[in-house]
This record gives C-alpha cells, sequence and structure tokens, in this order.
C-alpha cells in the first residue's frame, strides 16, 4: 500500500528535474519506513549489559589534541558545513532559525560567514561554506547569502531531503500529489545530510577539490569554529569520523553521549535508554559527557557508506499533529541524526572539547547571553570575557520571553552580567538601560502586574517581588 501511494506521489511530480530528485527521496523514504517497521516488530534495542565507556582511544581529552600543531597547509582539505534546515518557530519566529539577529545586528548566519571570511584572511585559504537547507528554508537563505557575493567566501547551499509525513493511525502519507501543502512532509532531521550530499552533487564535487574532511556543526552554535588541531589530529590518525564531545552539566543529562558496544564506538541517545536505567544514562559521573553535533567527516568515508547503501541510523520516529480540513491529526515522521552514523565509520572516536565550543542558542534565555558583554565578538567568534571565572551564569526567563519580539520589548538593553551567577524573571518584567546584575538575581512578577527596573540599577543578590524589593 505504501509503495503505491509513493508511486502516486511520484508520477504527480510535474517537472523533469524534480522528478529525479523526487524518485530518489520517495525510495530512500521507503527504505527507512520499511526499517521502520522491521525494527518496530523485532523490538531492536541494545542491550544494557553490553555497553562500556569508552577507552581514552574512543574518547580522546582535548588536552592530548593540544600538543598538535596547527598544519595551515591542511586547509586546502577541509570544507565547513552548516546545519540549516530549521526554523525559528522555537523561539517565536518565521522563517529559517539562522537569521535570527543574534549579536550586533549580526544573525547566525552572518556570523558563520565571517568566521570563515576571517579564517581565510588570516591563512590565505579557501575554506567553502556549505549550507544544507530545507524545504522550509531554501528560498529566504538563497535570498540572504545574495549579500555575499562580492566577499572572500564560496557559499554553497543545497536541500535536503523533502519526506512525505504519515498518518499515525494508518500508516500512509500524507500528501495525495506532490504539490501538496507543505505541511504535508517534513526534512528528516540533519541524518539526512549524507545522502543529500550525495544526491546534490555536492559530495563528488568537494572530493574532485580534494576537499577531504567535511567540518559540520549546528547553525546554532556559535561555539563552533574551525579548530587548526583537532583538523590535524584527524588526518594524523586517519579518523574517518570525529565527535565532539563536551562535558555534562545538570543542566545537560538528556544529551546523547558516546558509549562503547562489541568494541564499537556507538551514539546512545536518551530515547534508546530502557526506562529502568533512564537515571542511571543521566547520572553525570557514570556518562561524562554529550554530543555537541561538532562533527569532523571524511567525505570519501562517506561516498563508501552512501554507495554500498551501509549508512543506517537509529530511527527516531516523531508525532506531531497538524490541521486538515479544520481537524486535527495526528502524524508521524521519521527522523535520523548524523551523530548516529558514527558506528559506521573507520576508526571513528570523540574528543572532550572545552564548553566553550558548544553555545548554542535555543531560547532567548541562550539569547541573553550571548548578547551580553559575558562575550565579546572577534571576527564572528564569540570570546569569552577574560575576567569571568567558572560556568556561564544560570538564566531562566519566564514565558514572556519565550518570543525573541517579547524578549526584545522587554530587554531592550542587555544588563552587564560578568559578575553574574544566577538570574530568574518571570512575569512582565522590563529592564532599563545600563543595568547590572551581579550574583543571584530574582524578580518575579505577579500575574496582571508589570514591574520595570529603572535605568542605571544595580541588582545584587537580590529577591524583587511585585513593587517590593527585599
Ligand atoms: P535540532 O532542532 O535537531 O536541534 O537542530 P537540537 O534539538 O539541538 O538537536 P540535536 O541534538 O542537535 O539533534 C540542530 C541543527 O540541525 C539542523 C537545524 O537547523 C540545526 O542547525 N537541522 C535539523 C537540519 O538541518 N535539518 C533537519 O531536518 C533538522
Amino acid at each position: 500500500q505504501m509503495r503505491n501511494a509513493l508511486n502516486k506521489l511520484a508520477d504527480s511530480v510535474k517537472d523533469e528535474e524534480s522528478r529525479n530528485r523526487s524518485e530518489i527521496e520517495l525510495d530512500s523514504f521507503f527504505t527507512l519506513f520499511r526499517r521502520y517497521l522491521v525494527e518496530k516488530a523485532s523490538g531492536n534495542t541494545l542491550e544494557w549489559d553490553r555497553i562500556k565507556s569508552p577507552n581514552p582511544e574512543e574518547v580522546v581529552e582535548y588536552s592530548v589534541i593540544q600538543q598538535q600543531p596547527e598544519q595551515v597547509a591542511n586547509l586546502s582539505k577541509l570544507a565547513v558545513l552548516k546545519l540549516n534546515g530549521g526554523l525559528g518557530t522555537s523561539m517565536g519566529c518565521v522563517g529559517p532559525k539562522s537569521v535570527i539577529e543574534v549579536r550586533d545586528g549580526n544573525t547566525f548566519l552572518d556570523l558563520s560567514v565571517r568566521q570563515i571570511e576571517y579564517l581565510n584572511r588570516q591563512y590565505d585559504s579557501d575554506v567553502p561554506l556549505l549550507l544544507m537547507n530545507s524545504f522550509n528554508t531554501d528560498s529566504d537563505t538563497a535570498h540572504l547569502i545574495k549579500k555575499y557575493t562580492g566577499n572572500r567566501i564560496r557559499i554553497r547551499s543545497f536541500n535536503q531531503s523533502r519526506f512525505p509525513r504519515v498518518f499515525k493511525d494508518s500508516l500512509l502519507p500524507v500528501p495525495s500529489s506532490y504539490d501538496d501543502d507543505l505541511d504535508a512532509w517534513y526534512p528528516p532531521g540533519h541524518g539526512d545530510l549524507f545522502e543529500s550530499l550525495h544526491a546534490s552533487g555536492e559530495l563528488d564535487a568537494l572530493i574532485a577539490q580534494g576537499r577531504d574532511v567535511l567540518f559540520v556543526s549546528n547553525g546554532d552554535n556559535l561555539g563552533a569554529t574551525v579548530d587548526l588541531k583537532i583538523l590535524n589530529h584527524m588526518i594524523e590518525t586517519g579518523a574517518e569520523y570525529i565527535m565532539e564531545l563536551t562535558d555534562k552539566t545538570r543542566a545537560d543529562v538528556k544529551g546523547g553521549t558516546l558509549i562503547s558496544y562489541d568494541g564499537q564506538v556507538r551514539l546512545l541517545e536518551v530515547a534508546q535508554v530502557p526506562k529502568e536505567h533512564v537515571d542511571e544514562f543521566k547520572n553525570i559521573r557514570k556518562f561524562k559527557n554529550f554530543n555537541t553535533n561538532n562533527l569532523w567527516i571524511n567525505l570519501k568515508a562517506v561516498k563508501r557508506l552512501i554507495e554500498s547503501s551501509s549508512l543506517q541510523m537509529e530511527i527516531i520516529p516523531n508525532q506531531k499533529t497538524i490541521k486538515r480540513g479544520g481537524h486535527e491529526i495526528n502524524v508521524l515522521q521519521l527522523e535520523t541524526a548524523c551523530g548516529a552514523a558514527i558506528r559506521h565509520f573507520e576508526g571513528a572516536h570523540g574528543v572532550v572539547v572545552p564548553r566553550s565550543r558548544f553555545l548554542p542558542v535555543k531560547t532567548c534565555s541562550d539569547l541573553f547571553l550571548v548578547k551580553s558583554d559575558l562575550f565579546e565578538l572577534e571576527h564572528g567568534a564569540l570570546q569569552l570575557d577574560a575576567s569571568r571565572f567558572g560556568p556561564n551564569p544560570l538564566i531562566k526567563l519566564g514565558s514572556h520571553f519565550k518570543k525573541v519580539s517579547d524578549f526584545n520589548a522587554h530587554v531592550p538593553h542587555i544588563p552587564k552580567i560578568v559578575e553574574l551567577d544566577h538570574l530568574t524573571i518571570t512575569g512582565n518584567v522590563f529592564l532599563g538601560k545600563g543595568v547590572h546584575l551581579k550574583g543571584t538575581v530574582i524578580i518575579v512578577c505577579s500575574e496582571g502586574q508589570r514591574i520595570d527596573i529603572p535605568n542605571g540599577s544595580v541588582l545584587e543578590n537580590v529577591v524583587i517581588t511585585g513593587n517590593l524589593q527585599i
């Protein structure tokens, strides 16, 4: 039934060019879907007792890598790729997430471009920047990158696959034709990188240019800069895949971790952990570090694995509701993550990097941090203020600060926070200009009220509720 429905979808494609790509996509989708059914039926899960902590060769400390030389010549073998398929919906924005302004008028995309431009200028290199877009982000991104045409940077974009969502009950495809509504389709996670890189022709083009190593990272990780020492380590060891990990804190217990399984390095995500072991998984002493999604990948290895159909990543079923004919309906989308591909590559291992290489912006609380004086912007990269010791402050902003537009209205000027440890703000709170926060500051405004923090206020270890200051 699924095959027939997919054939119908393929037949509904009108132009020749789209037909070729969509046939490849629908075939890949069918393979993924079939694997999902088989794995669901066989209850294919990891055996907890066979999971071992990785040894020092499987997860290498950055202090070891630091002894590597910075071989500038290696840059001729490098390409950088930003995962750019995601939307800014979780931060209340329309369009690609990468177009959100994060620092001094620069978007995520601007910062990535500036970083690579600077790298090329500094070392007289020609490292290209690739963007993997989805059908959701493609046209906005194309429009935005036009402004870089005259700059010292080669930007290449390609689209990841567009897969049909399926009805949760019948497991049949939601779209009935190729031009069906956009919400009938989905981008199948960043694990799709390998196939889309191949199908778009970019993989062969990069290999032909001698670009053997691809540095991949999330478009919203501002800490993911090119590290010449890791690049050299990758080339020297001949590893086909390196995953950057960083030490877990209690705030990121859910992140995927590397394990040793039957002598192989694998990524273990919380969704794969049997219920009775979830607490153990979250224990930061047993599973010390987690995946930053900064990945260094050998492109010839990708070609070999794709062409032999050997890349099988764990399937992440993701349930959603969409509106059809005025009704809410439950749909399912099958996704994969590129970190899960690690087990297929020769010599693959993890490197535990400093936390500064993991600076994701997922919420406006993160935005507060990266816009602040805690960081300085240097050639597109954020550097932590030298006078800051210890971990970054813990910032918790309530629902009034969920959307970027609301956040900007409530915090038009970011306070000074170099000496801040913890900030909680809930309710309708507005911060004035030149505010200075130190220690632990908690501001709680009850519903229906409003708190204005006056210009120039210095708040140190205070709790403010209503109009009362304690
Ligand atoms: P996610 O939304 O997966 O973020 O996007 P996350 O919750 O941090 O998840 P993981 O743990 O990294 O998977 C991560 C990056 O991947 C891109 C997004 O644009 C973002 O840069 N992405 C995500 C794609 O390019 N395509 C997708 O299908 C999904």
